[in-house]
């Protein structure tokens, strides 16, 4: 019978089949363990003359790292641990014997090695855990937002103007057209969307040609805009509060084994519980000087305050009201300080920073207009975009955020580009 690594609880005693790969093999001569993996789960096969014969024995001793193989034998209960199950062989039926030695051996490797290799580094047990997080990540962010009455609206890849910093857009030539750019956000299109279906959200890659080099920056990365009508910024972070903890929970809930793999520290996570903390931005300018750091009243908050900040909390923080001028031109104005935007960052803990931007979003056309213009951005562009101001504008708000960030906070490590299966970088665009 086949069965999968996961399921082997089910199997104890009976004899099945697992077809998988071999990613280690210990022991010689009168014994070999074999560490298979079937990409559910990990499990030892022991191979001995007396259950496997001769022949398991010679195959044994054949098998190189990473060679495919399907293995047939008992499911035994580990005499110690619980939940852990071992095969005790009967039969080995090579798929392929790898001839060549596999690059990425048990010593440590340096990341740009382990990069350049991403296609075989995908199936390291770090890497494993990694991805399957990510699954949790994605499927309890679509789980949430359809109980919300949001629907999925892909929003185009290929855009006529800038969404985000006009700085950062990779532009392409488009035909007649003159130039596209990659999108950098959905939101501006989705915002069309939700005067016909009230709340929406979108889910996929987007490009930034950001020369910034940092452990939280890709130049492609996945991203969820989310945008409801009728919705103002208070009630904006309430969705993000229950959707960030919807994902938390199904973390927790399904990636146990992951997470332990991934040594990620289980009681930082269950801490992440509605209400999360609120400050603005001018408290937080001032705690960050506290602190040491030489930001500015006016100034965006950099990589080094985010850590920092971050590091000093143990539950995410919704950092609100950033100076206008350093945020993107279709945030509404704060009614009660014109000079800040109404709007929000969520910052990760442990030193994880933004995970989430988002914001009310300006209604009205003629200060829509004005902004545009401020922004030194051609109106001729926006036009469909002014339109949605002129046809039953209503107040409305959306956030957006990056599934590389979510995913590297709940794993744990350090550097985004593990989290993503191919990751683009500055410098890098291969394999
Ligand atoms: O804060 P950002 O730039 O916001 C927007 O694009 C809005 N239009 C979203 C919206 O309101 N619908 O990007 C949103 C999130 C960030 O909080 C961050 O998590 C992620 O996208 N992000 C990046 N992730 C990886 N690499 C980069 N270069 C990123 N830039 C932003
Ligand atoms: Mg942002």
């Amino acid at each position: 019978m086949d069965i999968k690594i996961k399921n082997a609880k089910e199997h104890v005693g009976q004899s099945v089949t697992i077809s998988g790969w071999m990613y280690n093999r210990r022991g010689s001569g009168k014994i070999y363990f074999l560490q298979l993996r079937d990409g559910t789960g990990f499990m030892q096969g022991i191979v001995t003359e007396n259950d496997g014969g001769k022949a398991s024995m010679e195959i044994a001793e054949k098998l190189t790292m990473e060679s495919s193989v399907k293995v047939t034998g008992k499911i035994n209960q580990h005499p110690k641990k619980e939940d852990v199950f071992e095969l005790v062989v009967e039969s080995i039926e090579p798929v392929q014997i790898c001839e060549e030695e596999y690059p990425i051996s048990k010593k440590e490797h340096g990341p740009e090695f382990l990069l350049d290799n991403r296609h075989l580094w995908l199936r390291s047990k770090k890497q494993w855990a990694i991805q399957r997080v990510r699954n949790t990540v994605i499927n309890a962010t679509y789980e949430y937002l359809n109980d919300n009455d949001f629907i999925k609206i892909d929003s185009p890849i290929l855009t006529p103007n800038a969404c985000e910093g006009t700085t950062e857009l990779f532009e392409i030539d488009y035909f007649e057209e003159d130039k596209a750019y990659l999108s950098q956000s959905g939101q501006l299109y989705i915002e069309a969307a939700i005067m016909s279906h009230g709340r929406v959200f979108d889910f996929g890659p987007v490009f930034r040609a950001e020369k910034s080099k940092t452990r939280r920056h890709l130049t492609e990365f996945w991203m969820m805009d989310a945008e409801m009508a009728y919705c103002d910024h208070e009630m904006n972070l309430q969705i993000q509060e229950g959707l960030v903890c919807h994902i938390v929970k199904k973390v927790l809930e399904k990636n146990r084994q992951e997470l332990e793999i991934l040594e990620r520290d289980i009681e930082a996570l269950e801490k992440v519980q509605a209400p999360f903390l609120r400050k603005t931005h001018a408290e937080v300018v001032q705690e960050l000087r506290e602190m040491g750091s030489d930001i500015q009243e006016n100034d965006d908050l950099g990589a080094d305050d985010e850590t920092m900040l971050t590091k000093k909390y143990d539950k995410p923080i919704f950092v609100e009201k950033y100076p206008a001028e350093v945020k993107a031109f279709y945030m509404k104005r704060d009614p009660e300080n014109p000079n800040v935007a109404l709007c929000a960052d969520l910052l990760a803990p442990e030193g994880y920073g933004e995970v989430i931007g988002g914001s009310q979003r300006e209604e009205d056309y003629d200060v829509l207009m004005e902004r545009i213009k401020e922004h030194d951005l051609d109106p001729a562009v926006f036009d469909w975009y002014l339109d949605l101001r002129k046809y039953g504008s209503v107040p409305h708000s959306g956030f957006g955020y990056g599934l590389e960030r979510i995913t590297g906070w709940m794993c744990g490590t350090h550097h985004i580009r593990e989290t993503i299966p191919f990751p683009r970088l500055i410098n890098r665009l291969r394999p």
